[in-house]
């Protein structure tokens, strides 16, 4: 695997890979990387000529108060993981190669970007929306790969994808969980072993919840009180809990179709994130 700094170097090698005929499969990641993020690399190597990844840790989708000085870095061994993954080049601008001074332009994204994360977040989808957006223009790829552990990010780029006619597949990605059911995460790194099994209440949460649903439950408010009893004793806070439209994250009344339940909240000082996906009939 080889690592490139330069974005204009960086957009020449791909544009010359492109130009030779080869379907490039791109993964971006913020780094520290976990099977959560291995497991869209293996995809990428199995649907593509060549694979791309990105670390980069973008600081315009942190708030003020976020962790962006504090997020994990460890370059040397994400790079050594990604070699064995027999990705082919690696992206890793710094903060001034993709926002050099005087940059002032910025990707808004509607109405999706607006409930859930970009609700207790301003801004947040601004900055991946933007940033996805130069990924995107710099690596040309024929496929990108995102985790459905951020469903609406995800939800949120196949909408910036198809609103600037971006001619790329975007690929979804099941959720990758530790075996007691927790979603990887580079931010688990911070939890004590205490508030690691603290945090196993998502999990819970979302598989009584599917009970439920399987046993007959179609109203949203019921389902959602009963998931706050298990995740109230296991959280600092809880910041949503929310039933959609799978589709659009839209409001339902009634629980049917194609439907995301989607949690957040703090575990001590870290903010956490679960969801999952169902196919409920009538
Ligand atoms: P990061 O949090 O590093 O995640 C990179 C990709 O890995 C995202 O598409 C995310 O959904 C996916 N991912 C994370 N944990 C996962 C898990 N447990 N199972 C499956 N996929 C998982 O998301 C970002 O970085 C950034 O916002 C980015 C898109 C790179 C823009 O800066």
């Amino acid at each position: 695997m080889k690592r490139i700094r330069s974005p204009k170097k960086f957009q020449s090698l791909c544009l010359s890979l492109r130009r030779g005929g080869k379907r490039i499969g791109f993964v971006p990641t913020m780094g520290f990387l976990h099977e959560g993020h291995l497991s869209l690399f293996r995809k990428a190597r199995r649907e593509n000529d060549v694979v791309i990844g990105s670390i980069f840790v973008n600081p315009t989708q942190f708030g003020p108060r976020e962790d962006f000085d504090r997020y994990p870095r460890n370059l040397k061994r994400d790079c050594a993981l990604l070699a064995k993954e027999k990705v082919d080049w690696l992206f890793t601008p710094n903060r001034d190669d993709l926002y050099p001074e005087g940059y002032q332009t910025f990707v808004e994204p509607g109405a999706l970007a607006r409930g859930l994360c970009g609700r207790s977040r301003p801004g947040h989808f601004r900055g991946v929306a933007t940033v996805v957006m130069k990924l995107l223009n710099l690596s040309l790829p024929s496929r990108i790969y995102l985790g459905q552990k951020d469903y609406q990010q995800a939800l949120v780029i196949r909408r910036l994808v198809e609103d600037f006619h971006v001619p790329a597949e975007v690929k979804i990605c099941p959720i990758v969980r530790a075996s007691d059911g927790l979603a990887l995460s580079s931010r688990n790194s911070y939890l004590s072993p205490e508030e690691r099994r603290r945090a196993l209440c998502f999990f819970k949460s979302l598989g009584t919840a599917k009970e439920w649903i399987g046993n007959g439950e179609r109203n949203p408010r019921r389902v959602r009180a009963g998931i706050r009893k298990i995740l109230v004793p296991g959280l600092s806070r809880v910041d949503y809990i929310e039933i959609l439209d799978a589709r659009d994250l839209s409001r339902i009344k009634r629980i049917s179709g194609r439907i995301v339940i989607a949690l957040a909240g703090f575990v001590g000082k870290v903010r956490l994130i679960d969801n999952c996906v169902l196919n409920v009939p009538g």
